[in-house]
């Protein structure tokens, strides 16, 4: 069987609500970070024994199924041996069709390389670039100098790459709300060929085992109203047809979770995909601090973990959304392509 035929199977299986194995993964690689940001402390994390090539080698061994990995940290490119996890998770996942990591661009050599390896290993990555405004600010929110301008550098040269897919990562928060169109014009100025199509926009959530900033917590989003994200993502214009139903459905479930209502969409999380960090401890998902298993003591079995009816519970209350609840974008359009089905009936919404 083919990537593209496992793909669109996971989509139906995810709407029939059959799929119970990992179709799409979330991969912190590891916590360390070069940077102090005001909206995540994973920097303040102590730090222990990060998963292995080799245990790592072992989880995607065991994920048949996976269709679409987010790598994520920290920052990867902290990793010495990222060239190698890379070489190793896709070699072990031959029905991986999506690839994209995120990263805050300070290290831009060792960023290229992965993506290099990505696209020697013929998967067209997409990759992030965190950037969270105009020079100054983000400067400020990411507490080092100078790294708005590595931002843009590393952005700019992966642009060049042929065969990825690259863009601009900004996260809405109290502190750079006011200055998006700022951030915008700043682009204009300083990103060769920039189009608004090349910046995509996220907004602050709280999340105790990913982000560490229960501290700040609801706070950090004081301010944020639908209209101020809805302005921004109309932005950058149309797309193509399947962007703009998928970003339209975005929109429509963005304005009943800001008005803190429930949506009505069954969530993904422990049927089709899950959250794992750096020491091999496994979530639901970015945002719902309830551990679930370690892999070493799963023997790296993830799918199987899935099947015990320890969780059966829990996933009824995570499908119900009986959770932290979260629209974010990593979990969001997940949620709204497993809910294909449901949408395209009429009066589903
Ligand atoms: C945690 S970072 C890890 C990757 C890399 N260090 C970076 O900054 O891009 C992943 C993404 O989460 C975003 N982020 C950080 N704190 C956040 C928060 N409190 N809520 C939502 N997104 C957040 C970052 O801007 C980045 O785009
Ligand atoms: S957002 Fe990224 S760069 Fe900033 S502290 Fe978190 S992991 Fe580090
Ligand atoms: S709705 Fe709940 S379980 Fe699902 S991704 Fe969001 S926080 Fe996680």
């Amino acid at each position: 069987m083919g990537k593209n035929f496992t793909f669109l199977k996971n989509i139906y299986r995810s709407n029939t609500w059959e799929l119970n194995s990992i179709a799409k993964l979330i991969f912190c690689v590891t916590f360390k970070c070069n940077l102090k940001c005001k909206i995540c402390s994973i920097w303040k994390k102590d730090h222990r024994e990060e998963l292995s090539v080799g245990e790592i080698e072992k989880m995607f061994k065991k994920l048949p199924n996976l269709s679409w990995l987010d790598l994520t940290g920290g920052e990867i490119a902290l990793r010495e041996d990222l060239i190698d996890v890379i070489r190793t998770i896709i070699t072990h996942s031959r029905n991986l069709k999506g690839f994209h990591m995120t990263s805050n661009g300070m290290l831009p050599e060792k960023i290229i390389k992965a993506a290099q390896e990505v696209i020697r290993l013929k998967l067209k990555p997409v990759i992030s670039i965190s950037i969270d405004g105009p020079p100054e600010v983000h400067d400020l929110l990411r507490g080092h100098k100078g790294s708005y301008a590595q931002a843009i550098k590393t952005f700019t040269a992966l642009k060049s790459l042929k065969n990825s897919d690259t863009h601009i990562s900004c996260t809405i928060s109290k502190f750079n709300l006011k200055y998006i169109d700022e951030f915008v014009a700043a682009l204009k100025k300083d990103v060769p060929r920039f189009s608004m199509k090349d910046l995509h926009f996220n907004f602050y959530h709280v999340s105790g085992h990913y982000y560490a900033n229960e501290t700040l917590g609801e706070k950090g989003k004081e301010g944020i109203g639908f209209s101020h994200i809805r302005k921004y993502f109309r932005m950058r214009g149309g797309q193509n047809f399947i962007k703009n139903y998928l970003e339209d459905k975005y929109l429509f479930y963005l304005e009943k979770y800001l008005n803190g209502e429930k949506i009505s969409l069954a969530c993904q999380a422990l049927h089709g995909s899950v959250f794992v960090d750096a020491y091999g401890t496994v979530f639901p998902c970015l945002y719902y601090n309830r551990p679930i298993g370690r892999l070493n003591e799963i023997d790296y079995d993830i799918n199987k973990l899935l099947k015990s009816p320890d969780l059966d519970q829990l996933k009824i209350q995570v499908k119900h959304q009986d959770c932290d609840r979260c629209w974010s974008d990593c979990e969001a359009y997940p949620m709204i392509i497993g809910n294909l089905l449901k949408l395209t009936k009429p009066a589903s919404n």
